[in-house]
């Protein structure tokens, strides 16, 4: 393989000897491929985020629900929220305990909730009328509660969680009536917490939405835990030199945060966060044949097999991926502006508009970075075309398939013909 562009993938060395024209005539295209120690290296970051004692990372598993994923994260020593049942299942069959899981649920049916109260789970509930039907289900029970202190920060309108626009958390004027409702049902607060959305670059709004969490949070005298939420970002323009986010500045103002509160507080509580793309985005590379180049116009085109089924972030908050080329033979680098497209029957499948690349030709590779956050776990079988298959590469080299590639015969298992 001789790569036009590796800059990245080089830097991490993120293949570890394994040619990706082989990885992909083994498991097919489009493939994700992760890096074992890459996510190993972002947990142990986060775990050691601050110096404060009692802090607990948990993952958010909505990231990446991989069962192999999942695995190294527990190996790893972190907990897990969950948003669904699926979620849940997916992180018991992973070797999570139900002390490790955290259920945040935003309006879950009854049996949603009792199935997470059936299994030992802590749920937190994040509207007024969902603690009243946890108090019925779980009378004398634990819970936790999602606060929308009023910060929102993220990447794209769609993923910014907090702030009166949002429709998450309880907001604080309702606290009177929290109380009330814990009363009637004898339930023990235990924990409160927040998101304030996805993908901050500068730790400043973290810190302010910590501080609005923690005046709430003063309001309850038995809490265990306050739990901030995830957002950490990652530098997804890294072939334009993006610095990272700046963990230690992040860690050191967050111990400043949580010293001042356990001063008022009177003890010391836990203080959670729950990262999901931290921890996953930059794992994976996500492998797709070029099947054609041509022009529409002046507008010079790649078509892949990376249709918005397989990748829908572009497609949904026009999000950027750097994209690298990789080739069989090697062969001058002629930078060019090019749109590279998937598969999918709508002009919106787009993966990067007019991008400065390599030139790049039909039987070539691109590599996809960053790809391993909201990428397979946002999937679908859209124009009936099969999720890919995902191979870790593991530390000492070893691509290992993870997931299989869908089959034609899966597509239609849940279907049930008429009788005509
Ligand atoms: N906690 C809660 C309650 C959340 O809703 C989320 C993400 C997280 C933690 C983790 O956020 P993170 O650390 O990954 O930023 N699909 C979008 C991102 C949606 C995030 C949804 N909630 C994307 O591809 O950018």
């Amino acid at each position: 393989m001789f790569k036009l562009n590796g800059k990245v993938t080089d830097e991490f060395d993120f293949f570890k000897g394994n040619d990706v024209f082989d990885l992909v005539k083994a498991y097919g295209s489009p493939l994700y491929v992760y890096n074992e120690g890459i996510i190993r290296e972002r947990c142990r970051e986060l775990k050691n985020l601050v110096s404060y004692p009692k802090f607990l990372a948990q993952y958010s598993a909505k990231a990446n629900t991989s069962l192999a994923f999942l695995q190294i994260v527990k190996s790893e020593g972190l907990h897990v929220d969950a948003m669904s049942p699926g979620e849940i299942y997916a992180e018991l069959e992973a070797g999570f305990e139900p002390s490790d899981i955290f259920m945040i649920t935003n309006n879950v049916s009854e049996s949603e909730m009792q199935f997470a109260i059936d299994k030992g789970i802590l749920v937190c509930v994040d509207c007024l009328e969902q603690l009243e039907t946890y108090g019925k289900l779980n009378n004398g029970g634990k819970v936790a509660i999602r606060f929308n202190g009023g910060i929102g920060a993220g990447h794209h309108e769609k993923v910014v969680t907090a702030g009166k626009k949002t429709k998450f958390g309880v907001n604080p004027e309702y606290i009177p009536q929290v109380k009330e409702i814990l009363k009637k049902y004898n339930l023990k607060l235990v924990g409160v917490q927040q998101h304030i959305g996805s993908l901050f670059m500068e730790i400043d709004p973290y810190i302010e939405g910590s501080r609005a969490i923690l005046d709430i949070a003063k309001n309850f005298d038995d809490l265990e835990f306050v739990d901030f939420g995830g957002g950490f970002g990652i530098p997804y323009k890294k072939l334009s030199g993006q610095p990272r986010l700046n963990l230690k500045e992040c860690g050191e103002k967050l111990d400043k945060v949580f010293e001042s509160f356990v001063k008022d507080y009177g003890k010391e509580i836990t203080f959670r966060i729950e990262p999901g793309r931290y921890i996953s985005a930059e794992s994976s590379v996500l492998l797709t044949d070029v099947h054609c180049v041509k022009y529409n116009g002046p507008h010079k085109f790649a078509g892949t097999d990376v249709g918005f089924n397989v990748l829908v972030r572009p497609a949904m908050y026009d999000s950027h991926h750097d994209i690298e080329v990789y080739a069989k033979e090697a062969r001058p680098v002629n930078e060019e502006e090019i749109t590279i497209v998937g598969n999918i029957c709508e002009s919106g499948d787009i993966i990067a508009k007019d991008r400065l690349l390599p030139e790049i030709k039909a039987g070539d590779i691109l590599g996809i970075l960053d790809a391993g956050a909201y990428g397979h776990s946002m999937c679908s079988n859209y124009n009936n075309r099969l999720r890919p298959a995902e191979v870790f590469i593991r530390e000492n080299g070893e691509a290992v398939l993870t997931r299989k590639r869908d089959t034609l015969e899966q597509l239609l298992e849940n279907y049930v013909k008429l009788d005509l």
